[in-house]
Order: C-alpha cells, then structure tokens, then sequence
C-alpha cells in the first residue's frame, strides 16, 4: 500500500512537473486516461452471476532462470462456463492496465455472442494491475512489461485447458486499446495458442512516429469541429483566458470560484488538465448511445458538450465559461457533484502503473499542432526522459516495441507472416490514427466505422445500437466464426491422416 501511494506521489510529481509551465501534459497520455470521474468509482461493475473468479499461481518473471524468478503471485481471472460445451471455443480478453473487472463489465461483446459458439468465456487481468500485485512491488517493477503479460497470458491459458482436459479447444483473443494491442501480439507470437485476435482500437502504430505525434489531439479536435467549428474555436480560445489568470492579483482564488473547486487551486495547471481531460476523454468515449465506461454520459457526448457552447447567448459569457460548462457535463452529468476535486483525482481501477509502462516500453510521441484546439506544442523526447528518470528511475526504451512487435512497413510483413486478425477501429477515438486501418491480407482484416469511438464495438449491445455499429459486430462475428470453423477442419483432416 505505500508503495501505492509512493508511486502516485511520483505520477503527481510527473505531472505537475509537465505541467507547471501552463502547458499540456506533454506525453502523459495514455489508452485509458488516469483522470477518472468520481461518479463512476462509485458505480460498482456489474458483471452477470455465472461468472466465477479464480487465482491462478504465476512466475514472477518468465525469461531467466534466478532464484527470484521463481516467486509466485496469484494471477486474478473471471471464468463463465455458462454458454460453454466442452471442446467448444475458448474466448479469453487479455487484460490491460486496470482491474479486470472493469473491462470485463465494459466488453459485454464476448458474452453476447459466447451462446452461439458455446463458448468459454475468460478474463485474465494484467500482471501488476488489480489484485495480481507481485509482493515487494518497488523491487520487482522491472517485471511488469508486455512481455510477461503475455507469457502469463499463455501459460494460464494451457494450464486451464489442461484442467478442463479441452486441448483441442480453439482459443480466440480479444482486446481492447492496450489489451487490443496484446491480443493482436499475442496472436504473433504465440499462434499455436489462440487462432485468432480481436483486437479493437490498438494503436500498434503509435510507437516509434510510425503515426504522426500530433495525430491524437488533432482527431480529439477534429470530433469537435465536425460538430461545430464554433464548439472548436470556442474551445481554442478558452486556454488563453485561462493563462490570463495568471497574471492577475488573486487569480488562482478567483479561477477557483469561477470553477466551483472544493479547495482553492495550487496551480492553474491542475484547471487546464482538467478541462483538458473532459474533452480528450469524452471524444474517446463518443459512443452513438449512453454508456458508463470512464464515467457516466448521454449518447453522443461531444455533440450534447457543443449544443452546450452553441447554446450560450452570444457575446454574454467568455469562452472560457462556456468551455467550463461544456466539460462540466463529463465531471457531472449525473448532477450530484456539489464542487470540482481538480486537484485530487481519484484511479478507482488502479490505472497508476501505467506511468512505469509509459516510460519504459510504451512510449508513445505526442504532440499538439496548429491543427488542433489544444495550446501547440512539440514532441520532447528528452524532457520525458528526464521526468521518466526523476519519476521511476528508468531510461525509455523508445524503439523497443517496434523491435520486439514489428510495426514499421506492417502491411509488408503481416502480408506474408501472420494471420486471423481484425483490427477494429472507430475514427472519432483520438487512438484510431495509431491503428491498423487497412486490410492487409484476406485474413488481416481491418474493420473501419467513422462513427465509431474507443473500442465501441466490444461493448455489449443495446438496443439503440446504430446500423453501422450492428454490422460492424455482424463482420467481426462472421470472422470470428470462419477461424473456427477451419480450425475444427484442419482438426478433423489431422486426425483422418
Ligand atoms: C489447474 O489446476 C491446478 C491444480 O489444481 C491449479 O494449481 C491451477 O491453478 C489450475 N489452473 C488454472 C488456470 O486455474
Ligand atoms: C452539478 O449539477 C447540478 C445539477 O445541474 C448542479 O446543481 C450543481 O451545481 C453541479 N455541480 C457543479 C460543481 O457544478
Ligand atoms: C483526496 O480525496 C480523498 C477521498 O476522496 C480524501 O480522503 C483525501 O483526504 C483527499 N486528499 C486531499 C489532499 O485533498
Ligand atoms: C501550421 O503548421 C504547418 C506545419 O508545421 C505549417 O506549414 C503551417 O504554416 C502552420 N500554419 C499556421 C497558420 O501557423
Ligand atoms: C477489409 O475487408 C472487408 C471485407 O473482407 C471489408 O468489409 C472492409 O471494409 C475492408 N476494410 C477496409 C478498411 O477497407
């Protein structure tokens, strides 16, 4: 625990460091966003009743033969036999940078359609997120990396089958954000485990500048303006004013009233992230009908955040007033909160790991260009390093994925290397331009919606769903199935030879 609350002192320090000098938080994004709505800690998931959690005992470290390798924690998984007939397919989600109850009650997908595969239905959670802490946290840190995850990924999956006496099951992978990506590599390396990968709004290609840095605030922008392009200069503006704070008498208390804060800001940093975060975050979580993944918001979000701004009488209010109420509808749409936390926010699911993730292996370039209606700002690889070095004591590794995933020329390689992928991508999630947004075989398979946001299509169906949406879904199962189906195939020709 105080470990725990070591490193969120440190990713604290990160970002206030980055942040002093009124500018973004320059790189500090990441696939799920560590600034959560305290509306939704509170909302507990609700998974469905046949599902089963179990411990499973896990090497700390798969790749060296140390005394210390051999130390043991309990992996979590969510395990749903329900829909299951034995020898049938086995669906596993392998788990990102959170506790695993959180995906899994937010990829409904999975269990929607188990019933017509008779399927199995696992959710592994990610070492070092949830309840699968190593012990002595500080000093085993260097073991949490892709690479172990999905070692422990393949492990866990053929001690199960073992236990089940079910070998023969075809296993498929699925994903989303980062577990997208580790579906999709775990397809790559470990093909003689699962046929296929579901990997949805995996931005493989965010590594290395293979996707230009300012791709990620300039699609977050970009949501806005197709809205209203005065929605987007409304909100352009809006940082300017707020810098103005700073250079008036009291403008931190004044800022402070104005923004409805529980204490008086300690820095206008913490109001900028802030507003920031509403609109980053919303645009990721643009889903066509009301959801509860990062916190509780109506359909459409982006679109009720302008008919918010547009609504303002013109001329009677600044931009950042209308700006302040636009992202007032992500900290409080339920309209319960009686003041802004901005300074203390909450990781209810436990994101902070993610700091050591971004500053070893997961290095991902940002940057703001003049395209977007966030302050500009250029990618600074030293800078990060050095806060990486303050913060954990690490130097990044920035070409590390590329060298041990690939990524550079990907529909080259994948062409004649892999196959049964689909990469699914929604272009309103800021993630989608670091995506895989072309077919690259006739099974590499990139699935495209414009109306689609951060993995929209893993969550579970609802009856408001849009067409574009249902088909998508209809693809993906129609894949889904084909992969089985030549699985049981080659299955049965082996066993005639
Ligand atoms: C399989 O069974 C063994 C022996 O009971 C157990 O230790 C292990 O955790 C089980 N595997 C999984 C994935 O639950
Ligand atoms: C949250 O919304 C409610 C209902 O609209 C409102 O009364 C309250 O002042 C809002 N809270 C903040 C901090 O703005
Ligand atoms: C932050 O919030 C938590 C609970 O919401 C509270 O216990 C804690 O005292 C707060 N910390 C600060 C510095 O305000
Ligand atoms: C915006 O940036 C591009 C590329 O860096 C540059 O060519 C262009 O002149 C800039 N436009 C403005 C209005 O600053
Ligand atoms: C990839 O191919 C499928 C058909 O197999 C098609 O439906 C889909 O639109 C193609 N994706 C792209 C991005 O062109």
């Amino acid at each position: 625990m105080e470990i725990m609350s070591i490193l969120l002192c440190l990713m604290f320090l990160f970002f206030t460091v980055v942040t002093d000098a009124m500018h973004l938080p320059q790189g500090s994004y990441h696939p799920l966003s560590l600034r959560q709505n305290k509306r939704a800690s509170k909302t507990k998931p609700e998974l469905p009743f046949h599902f089963r959690t179990r411990y499973f005992p896990q090497n700390l470290d798969h790749f060296s033969f140390q005394p210390e390798s051999y130390r043991i924690f309990h992996q979590k998984y969510l395990i749903s036999s329900h829909f299951w007939r034995k020898g049938g397919p086995i669906f596993v989600y392998t788990g990102n940078e959170a506790d695993i109850e959180w995906f899994a009650s937010n990829t409904g997908f999975m269990l929607d359609i188990a019933p017509k595969f008779q399927a199995l239905v696992v959710f592994i959670e990610h070492r070092f997120y949830g309840e699968s802490k190593p012990q002595m946290l500080a000093k085993t840190m260097g073991y949490l990396n892709s690479q172990q995850a999905l070692a422990d990924y393949a492990i866990l999956i053929r001690s199960l089958k073992q236990n089940l006496s079910s070998e023969a099951s075809p296993v498929v992978v699925f994903g989303g954000s980062y577990g997208g990506m580790l579906a999709a590599w775990f397809r790559l390396k470990y093909p003689h485990i699962a046929i296929g990968a579901l990997a949805s709004s995996a931005p493989i290609l965010q590594f290395d500048k293979m996707a230009p840095s300012s791709s990620f605030y300039d699609t977050v922008s970009q949501d806005f303006k197709d809205v209203s392009v005065n929605c987007f200069e409304v909100i352009k503006r809006s940082w300017g004013e707020l810098e103005a704070f700073l250079t008036i008498k009291d403008g931190k208390q004044k800022l402070s009233k104005k923004f409805r804060t529980c204490k008086d800001l300690q820095s206008l940093a913490s109001a900028s992230l802030w507003l920031e975060s509403a609109f980053v975050d919303t645009a990721m979580v643009n889903y066509p009908t009301a959801a509860n993944f990062m916190a509780p918001l109506p359909a459409y979000p982006v679109e009720q955040m302008c008919k918010i701004i547009d609504g303002f009488p013109l001329g009677a209010s600044s931009n950042l007033e209308r700006a302040f109420a636009a992202a007032s509808l992500y900290y409080n749409y339920s309209g319960s909160e009686i003041c802004f936390d901005m300074e203390n926010q909450t990781d209810p699911h436990g994101l902070a790991f993610w700091g050591w993730q971004a500053c070893t292996e997961m290095v991902m370039p940002m940057s703001s260009s003049n395209q977007s209606m966030f302050p500009p700002f250029e990618n600074d690889d030293e800078g990060e390093q050095e806060l990486c070095m303050l913060a954990y004591g690490v130097k990044s590794r920035p070409h590390w994925i590329t060298t041990e995933f690939g990524g550079q020329r990907i529909e080259m390689v994948l062409k004649r290397f892999g196959s049964n992928i689909i990469f699914s991508n929604g272009m309103q999630d800021p993630w989608s331009r670091g995506g895989v947004l072309k077919n690259i075989s006739n099974s590499i398979i990139a699935l495209v919606t414009k109306k689609g946001a951060h993995h929209t299509d893993l969550r579970a169906a609802t009856k408001y769903d849009p067409e574009w949406l249902k088909e998508q879904r209809r693809q993906e199962v129609a894949i889904i199935e084909k992969w089985i189906n030549e699985y049981y195939s080659d299955l049965r020709q082996e066993e005639q030879d």
